[in-house]
């Protein structure tokens, strides 16, 4: 049998690898041969409905009327989502091994996003970490407790590239630069999976969505994406291919229309890209009702029309519309739909089972899920990485770090006290009464200081959203203008007798994520019209913001003296503000996305190409006449409560025949008096070529920790893998022999020049 995993090892991997320049994952014990012998047995007994049924996922506990059970008996159903429930996870796999007559074990998935039951800040807080370690060991907790739980496979990572701000799906990615996002990428990929796919307490991951869903028209969820295949290749793809390169076992199409075919009915894609340029060796699994929708898109005649163009395309598994129970069987018996189509599909997804151990292990230990879940140091790990991910965008006269000494705090704002909001988006499972808020985690830090706290006006949807549904509890009703006004009235009287203000301002969990794009990036509500009033009482003011996406925070960033983008933190979230708040943690994250003046302005991003205009040149700054699309805060801009400097940047060997490699080294000094974390980072610009070439691109970073006065050399390779894109006038990959220029520093204005000539 064609087991796809030697390919992997062999030709797959090793071409993938050398062209993102990683390791490639460590083999799995269980040996191709096994797994191949063990696939073709299994596939030599299965009827065509039985084939079909492991293709089938079928919705769980979400929906009450899903009868999974059913499904399962038959061998119906291949895998089951939207359940979150350890008892109910062995029952179910009891009916698969036990009663259905091939004893095929069920894969259950869930979106364990940034966390199973400690939550980890959301993925684009965890970006702006700029620390791929730290969210390697994030998605490593994530697994191990999910898979105590019986989950054995996360819809995640998400490695869509955004550079619209006012997508709603920006906070699930690593944000707008596909450098930082392959980094981001591969490192959650290890984390879910650990060294090999069946790695003991890991699941299985899902590179998602392929591909360029963040590309959406106006920043509209779901909305058509056209994109060049050089922007393709060049932008949106990097993160998808290193997460192959890393071993990622699955992948999930994207809903939306790719120049317009929809992803998950794109051979071009799914077969010609995913599984044969790259040799992607897992799955492919659609979103949700990602079949059923071609034929809502307009694409497919019907659901059998559907099912038939997406196994034709390279699709696996289908999340949850049921076209494939319907009307695959069918399709290979009249001979529309190929057999050999259905078993390629087939084997993905049972080698992906026996690489997971599930015939072995099918159950969940239900006597050890508690203490797993309770693992302190899952909690230590949240707060760390809560620390690392927050970007200090406004520090004026060192108002921050706050003395300990303070004897009054006022903390004020609609998300200072709010739970589910610190927690953050994409929370459907989540455990909501353990986070600690802002206001908790500072009234922990100063138990001696009198902390008083007003919630101000609510902020609230224009529009609800449809995953509110599925969040527990009554449903506040909107506060009338009335209330709101006394709201606001009673903030501004609670602040002004403390000697501090912290204003926690920002976005609802449920402002971003799936189906919350927003026309606007103000601060919604009255949110701006409070910080002014609190600014107005003449007392210093800090500005934690909580939010999913950059806000054009454009008042607070001239008048207010500091403010510190705690983006949404996760559980630990409350207590992490308050470690960067008093200084006992420095803030080193670093923007993974350029934050506009403007939602007009979007999609703003570091990596634009140059016009005719010369950069600088007053043409330049009137392309919109009512404001220069000049950024709030760039692509990589982060303070520290300590100053560091760059110097002696150099390139080892100035000039480098292309396909070598040419080492850039520079010092980073400790300039202040405390210790603290500076992200080096390098950009490049290629002066000219078969095809123009952006700015700057970012094509090395690093995150290094400082003691006052310390240097270190910082060096960073550039070579084929950096050098190289794919050119549209070419149609292929390029390196051309050009001159670049080089610059390193702490973001991506960085001033600190040098030159590197490629030669042939
Ligand atoms: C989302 C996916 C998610 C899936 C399953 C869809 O609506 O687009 O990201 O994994 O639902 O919950």
């Amino acid at each position: 049998m064609r087991n796809a995993w030697w390919w992997a090892l062999t030709i797959g991997f090793s071409c993938a690898a050398v062209a993102a320049g990683a390791a490639p994952p460590v083999a799995s014990p269980v040996p191709d041969a096994e797994v191949a012998r063990r696939v073709e047995a299994l596939l030599a007994r299965m009827t065509p409905e039985e084939k079909v049924g492991q293709l089938t996922q079928v919705a769980g506990g979400l929906f009450p009327d899903a009868k999974p059970e059913e499904a399962l008996r038959k061998g119906g159903a291949g895998s089951i989502l939207w359940l979150n429930d350890t008892k109910k996870f062995n029952e179910l796999q009891r009916v698969a091994v036990e009663e259905s007559r091939l004893k095929i074990p069920v894969l259950f998935g869930l979106d364990v996003i940034h966390g199973y039951r400690t939550i980890f800040p959301v993925p684009l807080a965890m970006a702006a970490s700029w620390d791929p370690a730290v969210h390697e060991r994030a998605a490593a907790v994530a697994a191990r407790e999910a898979r105590a739980a019986g989950i054995h496979w996360t819809f995640a990572p998400m490695v869509d590239i955004a550079r619209d701000a006012r997508w709603g799906r920006i906070v699930e990615g690593a944000g707008e630069d596909p450098y930082l996002g392959a980094a981001m990428a591969a490192a959650q990929v290890r984390g879910f999976q650990g060294p090999y796919l069946g790695s003991p307490e890991r699941l299985l991951a899902c590179a998602k969505h392929f591909a360029a869903y963040g590309a959406a028209e106006g920043g509209r969820d779901y909305d058509p994406v056209y994109v060049s295949e050089g922007q393709l290749r060049n932008v949106h793809f990097p993160p998808f291919h290193a997460a192959v390169v890393a071993g990622v076992g699955s992948f999930m199409s994207a809903y939306m229309d790719l120049n317009d075919v929809p992803a998950a009915g794109n051979r071009w894609l799914l077969r010609d890209v995913l599984k044969g340029e790259w040799g992607f060796p897992g799955f492919v699994v659609s979103d949700a009702m990602g079949v059923g929708n071609l034929v809502t898109m307009g694409f497919a005649r019907d659901r059998a029309d559907a099912a038939r163009r997406a196994v034709a395309a390279g699709l696996d598994m289908e999340m949850a519309s049921g076209t494939f129970p319907e009307h695959l069987a069918r399709l290979v018996s009249e001979g529309t739909v190929p057999l050999a189509q259905v078993d390629d599909a087939v084997r993905r997804v049972l080698a992906v089972k026996v690489r997971l151990g599930l015939f072995e292990n099918p159950y969940a230990d239900e006597s050890k899920v508690a203490s797993v879940l309770a693992d302190p140091a899952h909690r230590e790990e949240a707060r760390r990485a809560a620390q690392r991910s927050m970007v200090l965008l406004r520090n004026e006269n060192k108002l921050l770090p706050l003395a300990r000494t303070v004897s009054s705090l006022a903390v004020i704002g609609p998300l200072a006290d709010s739970k589910a909001d610190t927690e953050g988006s994409w929370m459907v499972f989540g455990h909501v009464p353990a986070a600690v808020t802002v206001l908790e985690g500072l009234r922990a830090k100063l138990p001696g200081a009198k902390i008083v706290h007003a919630a101000g006006p609510e902020i609230r949807r224009q529009v609800p959203s449809f995953f509110d549904n599925f969040a527990p509890g009554p449903k506040p009703k909107p506060q009338t203008p009335e209330e709101a006004e006394a709201a606001f009235q009673q903030a501004v009287a609670t602040a002004r007798g403390a000697d501090v203000v912290v204003a926690v301002m920002g976005e609802l969990a449920n402002m971003s994520g799936e189906a919350a794009s927003r026309a606007s990036l103000d601060l919604p509500g009255r949110q701006e019209e409070l910080l002014k009033a609190l600014v107005g009482l003449g007392k210093p003011v800090v500005l934690v913001l909580l939010n999913g996406r950059p806000l054009s925070v454009n008042w607070a960033a001239e008048n207010v003296p500091a403010i510190l983008e705690a983006w949404e933190p996760g559980t630990e979230g409350g207590n992490a503000v308050a470690d960067v708040l008093f200084g006992d943690a420095n803030p080193g994250g670093k923007l993974p996305v350029t934050f506009p003046r403007a939602a007009g302005h979007a999609p703003l991003y570091h990596a634009r190409n140059l016009t005719h205009s010369p950069e600088g040149a007053p043409m330049y700054n009137v392309r919109y006449w009512d404001g220069a699309p000049k950024p709030l805060y760039p692509f990589g801009h982060g303070l520290s409560y300590t100053t560091f400097s760059f110097a002696n940047l150099k390139v080892a060997t100035p000039r480098v025949k292309a396909g070598a490699t040419a080492a850039v080294t520079v010092d980073v000094t400790n300039t202040g008096s405390v210790a603290g974390d500076e992200v080096a980072q390098l950009y490049v610009h290629q002066r000219a070529g078969s095809d123009s070439r952006p700015l700057r691109e970012l094509k090395g970073f690093r995150r290094i920790s400082l003691k006052p006065k310390e240097t270190q050399a910082v060096t960073f390779s550039l070579g084929p893998d950096e050098l190289r894109y794919w050119s549209t006038s070419q149609e292929k990959w390029v390196q051309d022999a050009e001159a670049f220029d080089l610059w390193v520093g702490a973001d991506s204005t960085a001033t600190l020049h040098a030159e590197l000539q490629v030669v042939p």
